[in-house]
């Protein structure tokens, strides 16, 4: 096998080039060029996968549950809620603002592990990382969005980030390095993989818009992002 092609854990071949995978499937708007550092491979958990990953999410919600962060300062509530996994979870609130903690600010008890399928779907995009330590799970609902920001919490920002898109369709918005320069935007759709790494890692990116009824995958409906970092 090439050495830049890998076979992901569900059977499917992608193909590691800057910007995208080749196997967008022919329903879906095609991607655009991605900066160098970013890449997404449209569904590369198929979906017994993504209820495979919806099984360990609802047991870990049951002990970890969702719960609405704040900004720094103006403790003004994010419109996603949140919940994570691992040893150390991410989270923002009026007091204290943006942190990693080893606990659930509402329970006081650590984070439930991140489920082994997410560390081999790590392994497979990130093979030099070091282990994730934290997976942020945000779910959106209505007409929940984020603004574009960074992922610059961490310590180590050479590690990539990693995230996961389950149940209805976003309209993703990423830019480069530097705020107010060009950006770009196009769907992820369930199933869907993106990396931010290497000249990526620090791009701004956010989340426009979740489009209601475009998947089953979530009872409910709405939106889950799941994002693994390495923190230090
Ligand atoms: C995030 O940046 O924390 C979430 C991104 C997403 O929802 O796709
Ligand atoms: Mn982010």
């Amino acid at each position: 096998m090439n050495e830049a092609a890998k076979t992901d854990l569900f059977g499917q071949t992608i193909e590691k080039r800057q910007g995208v995978s080749q196997n967008t499937p022919s329903d879906r708007t095609p991607l655009p060029e991605l900066p160098k550092g970013a890449f997404v491979w449209p569904q590369m958990l198929h979906v017994e996968a993504q209820n495979a990953l919806l099984s360990h999410l609802r047991e870990a919600v049951a002990v970890a549950p969702l719960f609405t962060p704040a900004m720094p300062r103006t403790g003004k509530p994010l419109s996603v809620q949140m919940t994570n996994l691992g040893d150390l979870g991410w989270l923002t609130d009026k007091e204290s603002g943006y942190r990693y903690q080893s606990t659930h600010p509402t329970t006081g008890r650590p984070w439930p592990p991140i489920p082994p399928m997410l560390l081999d779907l790590w392994k497979r995009c990130a093979p030099d990382a070091p282990k994730p330590q934290a997976c942020l799970v945000n779910y959106y609902r209505d007409t929940a969005k984020m603004g574009l920001h960074q992922d610059k919490d961490e310590q180590n920002l050479e590690a990539p980030v990693v995230s996961i898109s389950l149940g209805d369709t976003c309209l993703f918005r990423l830019g480069g390095t530097t705020r107010g320069g060009k950006t770009q935007s196009f769907k992820l759709h369930s199933g869907d993989v993106m990396m931010l790494s290497g000249p990526a890692r620090l791009a701004f990116h956010g989340v426009d818009r979740v489009y209601p009824g475009t998947s089953d995958l979530l009872k409910g409906g709405g939106r889950i992002n799941l994002t693994l970092r390495v923190v230090g």
